[in-house]
């Protein structure tokens, strides 16, 4: 049914006077007023590779995206993009004319870049009800080319306290403009007469330095402006992940994980007004000094000591280049972010202590006013225990910060460390006021795309939590956590988070530099995908971690509706799937390596909750795995045209398909593995001759479970879009509603702002269960948020229009929400859903469509005079319905539901109790009617216990 259509407007309007139901749908008529109050049609949200205006990033292949909005129209009729040299936009170095073919989400221009050049591009539109706008003006700069470096790498000799590196200048009349690049290994910080150049944490970020590492690009005009006049460039360098101590099973003190020495390149380049260039880079002149960082360490944190002059101690050393490359950033920059004010605890052992509320990663600033000589030490932890300050689920990471005074009163702040933390233990001075600590969160700031609003208190913590376990672990590296001594882009994590990731926020540039450290990685590893990219020693890989080749790219295609992530990645796809393929020649060899399976699941054989490995089978987890990531190859080959390719990994996959349905299905379609996340990937990647039986499997499975999760990292993710997509949304609801352990909920009741690692991080009485491995700021898990805008919500995009340029809506209500107010800025545009249940049979819905989009909309509980073949097709607008359902949305138990599944919910648990409470537990299985029949009961009592059912509230 087409909503455009007048007459379907008008019929649907009609609908407004019956009593039984009510409908209301945006007419033309209402657009075009609201427009009006609007004003006109825009170009918005402007991006270069999805960065607006980037300066100095390695380009590779240009794309420029964009979105239309606030047209009258619906559809883009065509389009111009405009590249000049400058910003008055008469030095056209590109013109696509007007076309058709500009796609908003993904237009590459033809044209050969210049190094070290700003390009302004501007795009104009037309639509189909006639309007035209045209975009502000938007640039993007280009790097350096390799051959363009006439600095030279310094380093510095031995120093026992981390160094400064200076070079004084004067500049020779007006600056027009200047420019910095530099890379400082292990990090750097960089100021111009003593103001820090840019905003950004941790530079130059986190790479398997082997390989390669990032130079910044700043533009630092303003800071070199008035004329003549004499400037003091310098750089502190910090170990960082470089040379600090990194990867596992490390101890503090230990040092070099990928060099041994600092090392500093920078290149100022002076542009003057009168058209002089002049370059100033690092060479033998540059000044060292001491600073007052005496140690930091990514895991250890800082000590720094303010009686140390930060008097000249020579000059620099010429050194050899690291062993990496340096190639421009493709970092998205670690800024701050939130902010937040502690309250201060005095903890039962005495302790001060500061509680920021909220767990996440960063740095904080610190009044300090205390004598000289003097030493103050903070501590940072996720938790109390017995409301005492503890961190041995850090293991061998210090997260310490010491202080030594030089008697002055100052504002201290890490430089080259950050905390994974909620609390910090004070010691060396006696009082503190709350103001004088702030916790500042910091990440890479890549912006917010999504939200979820519901009228449901916890599910709305859960929410958050979701999104702190992203922010958390966002700094530069998707890693597993951010407080003990890991944090590490472990790549099932990364993997399995992906989606959900990019709900939230725009993560195409952030995963991009990680998909290619990942390719850089895999290019010394004959393809194999190391456990975590960067690598850092890791030489294992295993099955669902190293898919992460496949899936990221492909969830980023469907995500964004760019191809060109699987243009530069197609490569590293193919070779981690030949790699396996090479393994697997040699009888099973994939299937028999070790692989992590589903990790931290609860059902592992021993019954051991505690064990990391799940109750699924490794080997097929594997082979479905492999399976997966093949037909993902095939997919990605058949976009970017690829076709031969495609068949070939077709087949491949088909292949693997066949034996897996060979060897764990029967014929009549029955998994012989009978664990929840067995049944889980049956449904999803439909497996053997008859995949609807995994309902009937995951029906069991609960049954045995007592309706309890049990799933890992590879069952979580799917478990509840499953259990919608195969007609148990009940089950789904009841899971994410749970407040028992195990559950999402459990973890919110239970205090959480974050996700925990395991299901069982805390007991029930918020004791921690163990150390080894125990983080309560992990993201996995915390992929059930992607549930709530693709299932819940139920927005998801459509492969055949993918970023969302045709989406599905199908969303799941639930009366315990009453309402979920769902946004999300696509890259084709701004979605809006709201459901809202007004009562058990009153459901109203909002839907605003964005310009240039279409949705496939599968209204529920619907009666058919709305939606006649059960899916309603909606071009870009908003709409309204309300109607009265065709069934309650309340959930209804029936006579073929089991005792087990009734008792799931309170008034179901009274009910049995009160019939069948002497049942023994073994026929709580059956259905109930059969245990009626059983017993002998006659027609009109098994139509009371009906009855009964139906009435259950
Ligand atoms: C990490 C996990 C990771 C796992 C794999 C852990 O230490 O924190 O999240 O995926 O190791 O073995």
């Amino acid at each position: 049914m087409d909503a455009d259509n007048p007459k379907i407007v008008n019929f649907v309007l009609n609908l407004r006077n019956k009593s039984y139901h009510i409908a209301e749908t945006t007419d033309i008529m209402y657009k075009k007023e609201k427009h009006k109050e609007d004003g006109m049609m825009k170009i918005a949200q402007c991006k270069t590779n999805h960065l607006k205006n980037p300066l100095g990033y390695m380009m590779g292949q240009i794309v420029f995206t964009y979105q239309i909005i606030q047209a009258k129209g619906r559809k883009q009729t065509e389009a111009r993009i405009r590249v000049a040299l400058n910003e008055q936009m008469t030095d056209v170095v590109f013109d696509s004319g007007w076309t058709e073919k500009i796609s908003p989400t993904a237009y590459t221009p033809e044209f050969i870049l210049q190094s070290k050049t700003r390009y302004w591009w501007m795009v104009e539109a037309r639509t189909d009800a006639s309007e035209y706008a045209k975009s502000n003006l938007n640039w993007f700069e280009t790097p350096l080319n390799e051959d363009e470096w006439e600095a030279k790498w310094i380093t510095v000799g031995e120093n026992e306290c981390h160094p400064v590196l200076s070079r004084v200048f004067r500049t020779k009349g007006d600056v027009r403009s200047a420019r910095l690049y530099i890379c400082g290994l292990g990090l750097y910080e960089a100021e111009i007469n003593g103001e820090k150049i840019g905003d950004e944490y941790l530079t130059p970020y986190c790479n398997d330095y082997h390989q390669w590492q990032q130079y910044q690009t700043y533009d630092v005009t303003q800071n070199i402006q008035n004329g003549s006049g004499d400037y003091k460039l310098s750089v502190m360098l910090g170990d960082g992940w470089y040379k600090g101590r990194f990867g596992l099973n490390t101890q503090p003190g230990q040092e070099g994980s990928y060099g041994t020495k600092w090392k500093l390149i920078a290149q100022l380049i002076l542009y003057y007004q009168d058209g002089r260039v002049e370059t100033i880079g690092t060479d033998d002149q540059w000044e060292v000094s001491r600073s007052c960082v005496i140690r930091s360490s990514i895991y250890d944190g800082e000590e720094v000591d303010y009686t140390i002059s930060g008097e000249t101690i020579g000059r620099a050393e010429i050194t050899e280049p690291p062993q990496g490359r340096l190639a421009a950033r493709l970092s998205p920059p670690v800024q701050e972010h939130e902010t937040f004010i502690p309250t201060v605890l005095r903890t039962p052992s005495g302790e001060m202590v500061l509680d920021m509320g909220q767990n996440f990663a960063g740095i904080f600033r610190m009044h300090v006013n205390v004598p000289r000589g003097e030493t103050v030490r903070l501590y940072f932890g996720e938790v109390l225990q017995n409301g005492n300050f503890y961190r041995d689920n850090l293991r061998t990471a210090r997260a310490e910060y010491v202080y030594h005074s030089d008697g002055k009163a100052r504002i201290i702040q890490p430089y080259f460390t950050f905390y994974g933390y909620r609390y910090v233990k004070v010691e060396g001075i006696s009082q503190i006021r709350p103001e004088d600590f702030t916790g500042i969160a910091i990440y890479s700031a890549i912006p917010k795309t999504g939200s979820i609003k519901t009228g449901h208190e916890s599910i709305n913590r859960l929410i958050e939590n979701c999104q702190w376990g992203q922010k958390s672990n966002f700094i530069d590296v998707p890693t597993d956590c951010p407080q003990r001594d890991e944090r590490m882009g472990w790549t099932g994590d990364a993997q399995v988070f992906s989606e959900t990731a990019c709900f939230f926020r725009d993560c195409y540039s952030f995963y991009q530099k990680y998909l290619y450290d990942l390719s850089q990685e895999q290019n010394a590893l004959n393809g194999m995908v190391p456990d975590t990219v960067p690598a850092v020693g890791q030489t294992t890989c295993s099955s669902v971690w190293g898919d992460a080749a496949c899936i990221i790219p492909w969830n980023l295609y469907k995500m964004y509706g760019d191809s060109a992530i699987l243009k530069t990645q197609f490569e590293s796809m193919r070779k981690w799937v030949d790699y396996i393929t090479e393994i697997d020649r040699e009888g099973d060899g994939w299937k028999k390596s070790r692989h992590y399976g589903d990790w931290l699941a609860l059902d592992h054989p021993s019954g051991d909750k505690e064990a990391c490995e799940g109750g699924t089978d490794e080997e097929f987890i594997a082979d479905v795995y492999y399976m997966y990531s093949t037909e993902l190859v095939a997919q990605a080959a058949e976009v970017i045209g690829e076709s031969k390719w495609g068949l070939h990994y077709r087949g491949l996959a088909e292949q693997i398909r066949n034996r897996i349905a060979a060897e764990y299905y029967s014929p009549n379609g029955r998994c012989v593995l009978h664990t929840q996340t067995a049944q889980v990937l049956t449904w999803k990647f439909q497996l053997g001759p008859n995949p609807n039986r995994a309902r009937e499997g995951l029906k069991q499975a609960f049954l045995v479970s007592g309706g309890k999760l049990q799933t890992g990292f590879v069952g979580t993710p799917f478990l509840c879009g499953v259990l919608c997509e195969c007609g148990l949304e009940f089950l789904a609801w009841q899971l994410v509603l749970n407040e028992a352990y195990p559950g999402w909920l459990y973890e919110v009741k239970l205090g959480a702002t974050t996700i925990w690692e395991r299901w069982n991080s805390l007991d029930a009485n918020g004791r921690i269960a163990e150390n080894g491995m125990n983080s309560l700021n992990h993201y996995a898990f915390g992929s059930i948020a992607g549930w709530f805008f693709q299932y819940a919500a139920g927005l998801q995009t459509t492969v055949q229009a993918p970023g969302f340029m045709r989406a599905k809506l199908a969303p799941v209500p639930h009366m315990d929400l009453k309402f979920l107010d769902m946004t999300y800025e696509s890259a084709a545009g701004l979605w809006k859903l709201r459901w809202e249940t007004k009562s058990e049979r009153q459901l109203r819905l909002e839907i605003t469509v964005p310009f240039g989009c279409e949705a496939e909309l599968k209204l529920p509980l619907a009666p058919k005079e709305i939606a006649a073949d059960g899916t309603i097709l909606l071009r870009a607008g908003e709409y309204a319905y309300e109607y009265e359902t065709t069934a309650t949305m309340r959930h209804v138990f029936s006579l073929e539901d089991s005792p087990r599944e009734i008792q799931s919910t309170s008034a179901g648990d009274q009910f049995i109790s009160q019939y069948f409470g002497s049942l023994p537990s073994t026929a709580r299985y059956k259905p109930l009617k059969k245990i009626l029949q059983d017993a002998g009961m006659d027609e009109s009592v098994i139509l009371y216990f009906q009855k009964q059912l139906e009435e259950l509230r």
